[in-house]
């Protein structure tokens, strides 16, 4: 049984959109992974950290081990792509330029998730202390509208999952560019040469790209992708070079041609023919007027340490800042693992969700109220009604208010520098559609908007009309690329994740173990999750991650709680004495490669 999909299934309630998914699902228990890669130096010291202690059934012990490396860290969700990136800083690179290089080559070898046909957002902390955030979600189409995906009866389709109308216009190659040109050091041509080398030469895949592509067959068959990933109408087996030529040939055109590469001239129509064979609606005129958007990061404190994290048109910042803002009133942490940890987080949870489902979207189109969500005034007000003893029904505080696959990298260079980047195409393999002559898949990002507003989308959420469909508009996001500063200013930890809204409460949890729990890194990546996002009004935890007594004493404060197999995919780095430990999700696979 998988974890996001069951996950998923508790979540989605009143329609049933049934694609979420295998494909996800695989890719969080895709455990048998390309080798899991370690850092090619030896640990040395680190700070004094206090031992975890987890539930006694917890699949993991505390006390693992991290990567450690005294220079620069990748950490990805593929050791073939960290290994591109630490490489590049190896070779005088900054940690933007191997980012944007660790980018490219995930949409080689990582192709359930890294992508040039979806988007993402990226925080950058520089050395001399600049901060940025950059947006290239992708938007909705021209000819997009509000109830495009109602049928004639009102009621949802999966249009807004699968197929070429579910696709966004991407902006993962504007973004990569943009981020490249302000902050990097290295022309595109260098940091993208890896990639192309892996498409056209090939790499040979494992067991865990097989199971993804496997979990995705039934998708992925429709349509284009279908002779390449499924020869003879079984899935290339583990073990195979996989080579891709038309990949390859896309990533040449925007080596020479840049971002101009990809949205007009051959991939363009490419892309526009794709569309025009599928019954989609992006057309050149979208390609053409895309642009990433440069943000200020949502920044605030947490004990002492600053969070840097993403701002709309991703709720994941404002909504982890409300979330840490509200625990912070309480002046002593409650003990990890207990009722009350497990209380308070869920009730914080639930009330930043319920302002970020209602409050959040494209700040292009509606008025964001970041500073007052993001205040200590606010969070005071939060908690001044959140009851010690007893859960709060969600419909009990909706009633007060108005009506109404995803991957991360964490990348640290030798010079200070850090990046914390999530993309995404939303499902493992996006829509599954794939375009013909251009060789990579599109995503299924429409279906983040609120395609019928106060229904639920494919991860449950309940949204309003604040993030309805609108052409050009950007749908809200849950993922945080996040960088947390300690006390002194330097770079503590680079952090983020994948799993839809859980992509808000599980980055937010290895934050709190690190500075509330003094867990290592890796301690903190083991140790148990929880998910809450006010609707459907339950909480979610690990199978075997919280202890039984806790577990029933929860149920008597009133909490609905669902047992599921695992919550999110992270992947993270944190400073210790004397360099950074870099840990890939241990619930799924990756490379954390330092040197
Ligand atoms: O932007 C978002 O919030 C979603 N499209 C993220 C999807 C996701 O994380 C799927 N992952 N495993």
């Amino acid at each position: 049984m998988s974890t996001l999909r069951e996950f998923h299934d508790s979540m989605r309630s009143s329609h049933a959109r049934p694609r979420l998914t295998l494909a996800i699902a695989a890719s969080l228990f895709a455990a048998a992974c390309r080798p899991a890669t370690v850092s090619e130096t030896p640990a040395t010291t680190s700070p004094p950290r206090i031992a975890a202690s987890f539930p006694a059934s917890w699949r993991f012990r505390p006390g693992t081990g991290a990567s450690f490396a005294p220079h620069a860290m990748v950490v990805s969700n593929d050791s073939i792509a960290s290994r591109v990136g630490r490489d590049i800083i190896a070779r005088g690179g900054n940690a933007v330029d191997a980012a944007v290089a660790t980018g490219f080559a995930l949409a080689v070898t990582y192709p359930f998730a890294g992508n040039i046909g979806g988007g993402g957002f990226m925080v950058i902390r520089m050395a001399d202390g600049r901060t940025a955030a950059l947006d290239y979600r992708e938007i909705a189409p021209l000819a997009a509208s509000r109830d495009m995906y109602l049928d004639a009866n009102g009621k949802l389709t999966n249009k807004s999952i699968i197929g070429h109308l579910s696709v966004g216009v991407p902006g993962a190659v504007a973004g990569m560019d943009e981020a490249l040109r302000r902050y990097g050091t290295l022309p595109l041509k260098t940091v993208i040469a890896p990639a192309i080398e892996l498409a056209e030469r090939g790499f040979v895949i494992d067991s865990g790209f097989s199971r993804q592509l496997e979990g995705s067959q039934r998708d992925i068959t429709r349509y284009e992708g279908s002779s390449l990933f499924f020869p003879g109408g079984h899935v290339v087996a583990p073990g195979t070079r996989l080579v891709q030529r038309e990949l390859g040939w896309t990533l040449r055109q925007i080596a020479e041609r840049g971002p101009s590469g990809f949205y007009s001239g051959p991939v363009a129509d490419s892309l526009v023919a794709e569309m025009k064979r599928g019954g989609g609606i992006i057309t050149l005129a979208d390609l053409l007027r895309y642009k990433p958007d440069w943000r200020t990061p949502v920044k605030g404190t947490y004990r002492g340490n600053t969070i840097l994290s993403m701002p709309p048109a991703s709720s994941g910042g404002i909504t982890m800042m409300e979330t840490l803002n509200i625990l912070e009133t309480y002046e002593t942490p409650a003990p990890f693992g207990s009722t009350q940890w497990a209380h308070r987080l869920a009730e914080s949870y639930q009330r930043a969700f319920l302002d970020r489902n209602s409050k959040l979207g494209d700040p292009a189109f509606i008025d964001v109220p970041q500073a007052e969500l993001t205040s200590k005034e606010y969070a005071r007000q939060l908690r001044a009604k959140i009851d010690d003893r007893h859960h709060t029904p969600t419909a009990t505080l909706v009633a007060s208010r108005e009506p109404m696959h995803t991957t991360h990298y964490s990348v640290v260079d030798d010079r200070g520098n850090a990046v914390s980047t999530t993309t995404t195409l939303n499902n493992g393999f996006g829509s599954a559609v794939w375009v013909r002559g251009a060789g990579f898949f599109l995503n299924d990002e429409m279906d983040d908007f609120a395609a019928k507003p106060g229904s639920p989308n494919m991860f449950g959420l309940v949204q309003g009309e604040q993030n309805a469909i609108a052409p050009g508009k950007r749908m809200l996001s849950a993922m945080t690329p996040t960088i947390v500063l300690n006390p002194h200013g330097q770079v503590l930890l680079v952090v983020g994740g994948a799993g839809g809204p859980t992509i808000i409460t599980g980055t937010s949890q290895v934050v709190l173990n690190v500075i509330d729990y003094r867990m290592s890194l890796a301690d903190a990546m083991h140790a148990p999750r929880l998910h809450h996002q006010s609707l459907p009004d339950s909480l979610s935890f690990e199978r075997n991650g919280l202890d039984p007594a806790v577990a029933d004493s929860l149920r008597a404060m009133g909490h609905s709680l669902k047992q599921v197999p695992s919550l999110v995919n992270i992947n993270a780095i944190m400073r210790v004495d004397g360099g950074w430990d870099g840990v890939f999700e241990p619930r799924s696979r990756g490379g954390a490669i330092g040197y």
